[in-house]
């Protein structure tokens, strides 16, 4: 059997990791500024990591949903802790696709609506909904196709109000900063305005943090910067630091109940194991802070570099957007320099670097790219 062949691919093949660096099958070392997108959140490998998967797995990998598990009871009170919204419920699953799956299904039986607010390039998956939600037609296939999601332009308050005037919105969904859409950040007061038309309305305000949340943006959720709670918060690619696990955190005033959502493999031991150990070297390392900190001085330096048309982001998730003839700087990058890093069309270099990224290896990126942009 072939594999069924969807994405292009870099002729790398990695054998080996450790915090930033990766290694491929010729023994060449890589920085990874890329994180597998934005997965990598406490660094490859790290001990501690390795450590609590490995001494899971020799006294329960998996067991159903039907039982009690007491990781998750732990795993949901830590999570609580470290994204301060200790009164929030959780519910665990496997992607971020699914994880926005459930948050949008969980808002429509909540307030009984059908109508979905989304916006101008964003990106919220690949599954019925959550792809109904993103802004790119080509992903769409002919059977996800529905009238019950409307796109509205970003950042727009009276677009916004407008919208819901006209129908009976269910919810609103939102990255904090758009990540496929090229690192492109929510306003504060646009964000205030989606949590207070909901309030008036009743909608559930879906905060998409897959991408922007936990710490990469220098706070838990990116949403944080502007103040307000949001409804439901979904989450994925740095809960598990590579170990497919994905999470709603969801309000007091939205009940659950029995049967309402469900799954086979969300919250199994092994993902549990591998979610508090992220969130543990989190909080021993105080990554969030270590992800402002090297965050703002990436993005200080990058501003000072000529040729590029702007540098985006927060914290760890920056946007670096250069004009079309300096489209070969990210091969160049890689090839060259051995510097993984992330694009959005269509032209935005993406750094999404593991929180625990240090001034050392910010400065050898920084010296590599300036010699890209000096041709
Ligand atoms: C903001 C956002 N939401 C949802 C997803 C989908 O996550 P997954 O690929 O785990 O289904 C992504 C993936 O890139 C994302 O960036």
């Amino acid at each position: 059997m072939k594999l069924f062949d969807v994405y292009p691919l870099n002729d790398i093949c990695i054998e080996k990791a450790a915090g930033s660096y990766v290694w491929d099958n010729k023994g060449e070392k890589y920085l990874d500024l890329y994180g597998g997108h934005a997965v990598i959140s406490i660094g490859h490998t790290h001990p501690h990591y390795v450590k609590r998967i490995e001494e899971q797995l020799h006294k329960v990998g998996f067991y159903s949903n039907s039982i009690k598990i007491p990781l998750q009871v732990e795993l949901a009170e830590k999570l609580g802790k470290v994204s301060g919204k200790e009164d929030y419920q959780l519910f665990l699953c496997n992607s971020g696709a699914e994880a926005n799956e459930n948050a949008l299904k969980l808002a429509s039986f909540y307030n009984g609506r059908k109508k979905i607010i989304a916006f101008k390039k964003a990106f919220h998956g690949r599954t019925s909904l959550a792809v109904a939600a993103t802004d790119n037609p080509n992903i769409v296939a002919p059977v996800n196709e529905t009238d019950n999601v409307i796109f509205l332009p970003f950042n727009n308050e009276a677009a916004l109000e407008e919208a819901f005037k006209q129908h009976q919105i269910s919810s609103v969904i939102i990255e904090g900063i758009q990540g496929v859409g090229g690192i492109v950040e929510a306003g504060a007061s646009f964000l205030q305005k989606i949590r207070s038309l909901c309030d008036e309305y009743n909608a559930v305000f879906i905060a998409d943090s897959v991408q922007c949340g936990y710490g990469r943006s220098g706070k838990f959720y990116s949403h944080d910067f502007a103040g307000v709670n949001a409804d439901i918060y979904s989450m994925a690619k740095g809960m598990g630091n590579g170990f497919p696990i994905s999470a709603i955190s969801i309000s007091p005033k939205i009940a659950p109940k029995h049967f309402m959502l469900g799954t086979t493999f969300g919250g199994n031991h092994l993902a549990c194991a591998a979610a508090l150990a992220v969130l543990e070297v989190i909080e021993q390392e105080d990554l969030i802070n270590n992800a402002k900190n090297i965050g703002d001085y990436l993005i200080e330096e990058l501003k000072k570099l000529p040729n590029i048309k702007e540098v985006r982001g927060k914290g760890l998730m920056i946007g670096i957007d250069l004009p079309d003839e300096l489209n070969m700087v990210k091969k160049d990058l890689l090839f060259k320099h051995k510097i993984f890093t992330g694009e959005a069309k269509p032209n935005v270099i993406r750094l999404l670097p593991a929180l625990n990224i240090t001034k050392t290896e910010a400065d050898f990126f920084l010296q590599a790219i300036k010699t890209e942009l000096n041709p």
